[in-house]
C-alpha cells in the first residue's frame, strides 16, 4: 500500500474524475476508432492445450431454489467435466452476435477484459499445473506444470495450499479503456463481479464451496500467471476463488518457483496505458501476507450493512436448472412498460442481496446498500424506495420513469423497467479503513449484485440489464451521499434474447 498518503485517497481522487455528471456535460467516454478494438481473447501459441469435454452436466433443481438456498450439501470431487461446467456457464462463448462471440455473463459494451486461470492439485482427469482458460477454443493452456499451490498459497491465504483448486480472474484494462476511457476501470470490476454472480451461483447449485477472496500480494499472484512478462499488456489480478474445502493433510510444498511459462501472443492495435488507472489500482496492491492477513481483519471489522440471510423460494418460476437459465440470459435492451408481480421485486433482491462469501466483508454482511425507482411492481406503490433485508421501504411517491431512465445516461431501458436499482456505496468511511484495496471490493461486490440480479430475474422468466449511469442524476434522484457503483434494471423484455447454447462439438472455428 502506498504509504506517503492518506489512505484511500488515491481511490476517491480516481472516482471523482471519472464521474459521469451530466451537470458537467456528460461522459467521459472516448471517440472509439473501431479497427483498433481490443481482441477479447489471450492466445499462448507454445502452450500446450487441453480440451475441455463439452458434453457439460446439468442440474434437475430448478435455478429459482438454488438462488434462494444458496451452498449446502456435501462437495462433490471435482473433475475435469464438472470444472468445464463451471468454466462455460460462468465465462465461455454461448452466442455470436454481429460477429462478437458473446459469453455467459453479461459485459459492459461486450468487450470482455477478465481472463480467467486455473491454480490445480486435485481436479480428478488434469494434472496440477497453472492454466489459462480459452473460452474460443473451449480449451485450457497449461502455462505451468507441477502443483504450484504453495506460490498461490504464499501470495494469498495459506489454506489454498490444500484447496483442490482455485479460479482466478485477471482484468485487462486496455480492452474497456479504449472505449470508456479511465472509467473503464471501474468496468473491471463490474465484469468480474457478473462472472463470479454465475460462478458462485454454479458452485452453489452442486454444493461446492466457493470462497472470493479479494486481498492477495499482486506482485506475486502476477509472476505465478506470467502477467509480468516484457512486452505484456498491463494485467491486473482481481479474484480468487477458492474451490472446494482445504485438507489440512494435503498442503502443496512450497518448492522453488519454475521459469516463466509460454508467452502470450503480443497485443493486437496500439494499447494505451491510463495513468491515473494505472497509480489508482497500484496504490490498492498489497505486497506481503502479513498486510493481507491485516487487511482482511480489517475488513471483517468494517462497519457495514445486513445481506439478505433468508430467502423464500418464489411461488411461481421457470422449470428450468441454471445452466439452460444461463444460456436463455440476454441483456435486455428494451423492456415492455407493464406491471410485474410482486416477488419479481422482492425475491429478486432478496436473492441477489444474499452475503458474497468472500475475504472484504464480515459473513452475513455486505458493503452495499441499494436505492431503487419502482415503475411497475403489482402491490408498490411507484416511486424511490430503499432497499433493507426486509425489503423495499419507502422514500417518496411518484412516477420516476424518466428521472430514472435520465439516471441511466438517458437510456430508455432504465425507465421502461419495472423498476431499477442503483448499487452505491458511501466511499470514505470505506476507504479510509480499507485504503485503495477497498475501492476494488466494492466495485466487486456491485458486479456481483447486478449479475446476480440479471440472473434472479431470467430465473423468473423475465429480463434484466446492468447499467450504467450519471453519477450526479443518480444522488439527486434519491438524495443521497453514497457513491453509485452500479445500476440495473429488472422487468419484462419486449423482445426476448436469442438463447445460447453449450459449446458445439466441432468448436467455434478459428
Ligand atoms: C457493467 C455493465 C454495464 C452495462 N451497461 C450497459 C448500458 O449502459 N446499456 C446497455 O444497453 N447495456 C449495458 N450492459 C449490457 C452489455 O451491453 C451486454 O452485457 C453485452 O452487450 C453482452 O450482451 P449480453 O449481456 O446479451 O450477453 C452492461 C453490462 C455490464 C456488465
Amino acid at each position: 500500500m502506498a504509504a506517503d498518503r492518506a489512505p484511500g485517497l488515491m481511490a476517491i481522487e480516481y472516482h471523482r474524475a471519472t464521474r459521469h455528471d451530466r451537470s458537467a456535460g456528460g461522459t467521459t467516454s472516448r471517440r472509439i476508432d473501431p479497427t483498433s478494438r481490443p481482441r477479447p481473447f489471450k492466445r499462448y501459441p507454445g502452450a500446450e492445450s487441453i480440451a475441455l469435454p463439452r458434453d457439460l452436466p446439468a442440474g434437475e433443481e430448478p435455478a429459482a431454489s438454488v438462488l434462494s438456498r444458496g451452498g449446502h450439501g456435501s462437495e462433490p470431487r471435482l473433475d475435469l467435466g464438472g470444472l468445464a461446467r463451471l468454466l462455460f456457464f460462468s465465462a465461455g462463448v454461448t452466442r455470436h452476435v454481429a460477429g462478437i462471440a458473446m459469453r455467459a455473463a453479461p459485459s459492459a459494451g461486450a468487450l470482455y477484459p477478465i481472463e480467467l486461470y486455473l491454480a490445480c492439485g486435485e481436479v480428478e482427469g488434469l494434472e496440477p499445473g497453472i492454466y489459462h482458460f480459452d473460452p474460443l477454443a473451449f480449451a485450457l493452456h497449461r502455462l505451468r506444470a507441477g502443483d504450484q499451490r504453495g506460490h498461490l498459497a504464499a501470495a494469498t491465504a495459506l489454506e489454498l495450499a490444500s484447496t483442490p483448486a482455485s479460479l482466478l480472474l485477471t482484468g485487462i484494462p486496455w480492452r474497456t479503456l479504449w472505449r470508456y476511457g479511465a472509467r473503464g476501470y471501474r468496468h473491471l470490476f463490474w465484469d468480474a463481479g457478473t462472472i463470479l454472480a454465475n460462478l458462485l451461483a454454479l458452485t452453489d447449485a452442486v454444493g461446492l464451496p466457493a470462497h472470493v477472496l479479494t486481498a492477495f500480494c499482486d506482485a506475486a499472484l502476477s509472476r505465478l500467471l506470467g502477467l509480468d512478462q516484457p512486452g505484456a499488456l498491463e494485467e491486473y489480478p482481481l479474484a480468487v476463488v477458492a474451490l472446494g474445502r482445504p485438507r489440512a493433510h494435503a498442503a502443496a510444498p512450497l518448492g522453488p518457483m519454475p521459469p516463466p511459462g509460454p508467452s502470450a501472443e503480443p497485443p493486437f492495435g496500439r494499447p494505451v496505458a491510463e495513468p491515473l488507472v494505472t497509480a489508482t489500482h497500484r496504490s490498492g496492491d498489497l505486497d506481503r501476507l502479513d498486510e493481507v492477513e491485516r487487511w482482511r481483519g480489517l475488513a471483517r471489522a468494517l462497519p457495514s450493512f445486513s445481506a439478505t440471510v433468508h430467502v423464500s423460494r418464489p411461488t411461481t418460476h421457470l422449470p428450468l436448472p441454471l445452466e439452460e437459465v444461463i444460456l436463455r440470459r440476454g441483456s435486455t435492451r428494451r423492456f415492455a412498460p407493464v406491471e410485474v408481480p410482486a416477488q419479481a421485486l422482492t425475491w429478486v433482491l432478496a436473492a441477489a442481496t444474499r452475503p458474497v462469501p468472500g475475504d472484504f466483508v464480515a459473513p452475513g454482511r455486505t458493503l452495499l446498500e441499494h436505492h431503487l425507482t419502482v415503475h411497475a411492481v403489482a402491490g408498490f406503490a411507484p416511486g424511490a424506495y430503499r432497499w433493507s433485508s426486509e425489503g423495499p421501504v419507502l422514500l417518496r411517491p411518484g412516477d420516476l420513469r424518466d428521472d430514472a431512465a435520465r439516471a441511466c445516461l438517458a437510456q430508455a431501458a432504465g425507465g421502461d423497467s419495472a423498476y431499477t436499482v442503483f448499487h452505491g456505496r458511501r466511499l470514505e468511511a470505506l476507504l479510509e479503513a480499507l485504503g485503495e484495496r477497498g475501492y476494488r471490493a466494492a466495485q466487486l461486490e456491485a458486479g456481483i449484485v447486478a449479475g446476480r440480479l440479471v440472473l434472479a430475474a431470467h430465473a423468473l422468466g423475465l429480463g434484466g440489464t446492468c447499467l450504467t449511469f450519471y453519477d450526479d442524476e443518480v444522488e439527486r434522484l434519491f438524495g443521497t451521499r453514497a457513491a453509485t457503483m452500479l445500476a440495473t434494471a429488472c422487468g419484462v423484455p419486449l423482445r426476448p434474447p436469442r438463447p445460447g447454447r453449450r459449446p458445439p462439438p466441432e468448436g467455434y472455428g478459428p
